[in-house]
């Protein structure tokens, strides 16, 4: 379905790389297109075929491709130097823009995934309590490390491990998983063993099992229920961060956790994320404190530049950029809402800030066990006609859609054509006429 270049790729790219990708959620059937380059809102394969593109680097990619501010700054520090092994005053600069931006980062860690963020901020809630257990959704992803790959969504879910092999069931044994979005279970699960919860760690918004919002009054229920049991809130705002709002998650509900993670725009395409919070918290890392957390690359030059750039950039342009990507991503549910309804298709649509997602399915979708009874075949044949029609979406049902700043009228309009060239051959496959 795409081009020979990119088949003869895959090929020979299974020889070295299992599945012949370096992250499952890149891989899709028959094979993945392999990208030659990236401008703005558009993808270019091996072929030279254009995508509107958006998966944007599963989220990470706020501005869109190869900005051209950013890029800027990166080349001038490249000729500076590219690592240091020692503080700089970017770092500090970063962690006060930062600070100011996410209400609870009173301090932080800067460190070079996502992955590495939450494992930390778990380890530093239970340092801090000195208990043993987590909370964690079901469906939630809060990356690959072993505390949280517990029916996990994103890759885990899509390829069918949401229990990963080599994980000891020991590891494992401290990890608590919930309902997303139930009240009743969380205050359940606190009055059997409030005592040894360390932490909560949710998705504020779950975008990692397609996009699920969280009911009215949900995260308040969590910040209550947390505070008064002495556990620690933790938001993953690997997605939410810079996206919801500025001040992510936590701005756009008015909700203070006691600890967030932050990654994927953070970085304006570079590595790097951050976990931060409370001062009493935080002030227990090392060297401090006693609980041990360290990295080569943490705080980088290069990846503190890119992020500093766009955290500068989204503080002068907020006021155009969020409202704007909001209206995008609201036309997009609009039109799919609409397509769905004329070929008949069972849809639930849903989108918020720069996110949307759709869900083959009658019901409405609330939680990871409703998403699990939308339709995969249709989801299949929508994203391969998409494709066909040259816009890229993640491959899998369990992930969501990301707009960024450079999508353009014209490319919403593209879009909406392809959607009802997918949403047809979605319909194609219904099982009874
Ligand atoms: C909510 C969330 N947390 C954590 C992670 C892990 O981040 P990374 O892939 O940078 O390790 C992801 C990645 O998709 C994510 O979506």
């Amino acid at each position: 379905m795409t081009g020979s270049k990119s088949k003869a790729l895959f090929e020979r790219a299974k020889k070295t790389l299992p599945g012949g990708v370096n992250s499952p959620v890149r891989a899709f059937e028959p094979y993945p297109f392999f990208v030659e380059c990236a401008h703005g809102s558009k993808l270019f394969d091996a072929e030279g075929k254009k995508y509107v593109d958006y998966c944007m680097a599963y989220g990470a990619l706020l501005l869109g491709h190869a900005n051209s501010e950013i890029l800027e700054a990166v080349k001038a520090q490249l000729s500076k130097g590219t690592l240091y092994g020692a503080p700089t005053e970017l770092e500090v600069k970063f962690a006060e823009q930062i600070s100011k931006a996410s209400p609870c980062m009173e301090m932080m860690r800067l460190v070079s995934t996502g992955t590495e963020a939450t494992m930390h901020a778990v380890r530093a809630a239970r340092g801090y309590t000195g208990r043993k257990k987590i909370i964690k959704f079901d469906g939630c992803f809060h990356g690959s490390h072993d505390n949280v790959l517990v029916k996990a969504g994103s890759g885990a879910a899509t390829f069918g491990a949401p229990n990963s092999l080599g994980i000891p069931e020991e590891t494992t044994r401290n990890t608590i998983v919930l309902p997303y979005n139930d009240v009743e279970a969380l205050e359940t699960m606190f009055k059997n063993e409030g005592g040894d919860i360390a932490a909560v760690i949710v998705e504020p918004v779950m975008g990692n099992v397609g996009l699920i919002l969280p009911k009215k009054d949900y995260l308040s229920s969590l910040r209550k229920i947390t505070a008064q049991n002495g556990a620690v809130l933790i938001f993953d705002e690997i997605i939410t961060g810079f996206r919801l709002a500025l001040g992510g998650a936590q701005e756009y509900f008015n909700i203070k956790p006691d600890m967030a993670t932050l990654g994927k725009v953070l970085g304006g395409g570079f590595p790097l994320a951050a976990f931060g919070g409370k001062k009493e918290i935080m002030q227990n890392i090392s060297p401090v404190g006693k609980v041990y957390q360290a990295g080569t690359f943490s705080g980088n030059p290069v990846s503190a530049t890119a992020g500093f750039t766009i955290l500068t950039y989204l503080n002068k342009n907020k006021n155009q950029i969020y409202p704007k990507l909001e209206k995008n991503a609201s036309a997009l549910k609009a039109a799919l809402t609409d397509l769905s309804t004329q070929h008949k298709l069972p849809a639930q649509v849903y989108s918020i800030a720069s996110l949307y997602q759709i869900f083959f399915t009658k019901n409405a979708v609330t939680n990871y066990a409703c998403a699990k009874h939308s339709d995969a075949a249709m989801f299949t044949a929508y994203f391969r006609e998409l494709l066909k029609e040259g816009v890229f979406i993640p491959p899998s049902q369990y992930e969501t859609c990301f707009l960024s700043a450079a999508h353009t009228e014209d490319d919403l309009k593209f879009t909406i054509n392809a959607f009802d060239k997918a949403l047809s051959a979605a319909a194609k496959t219904r099982k009874t006429p």
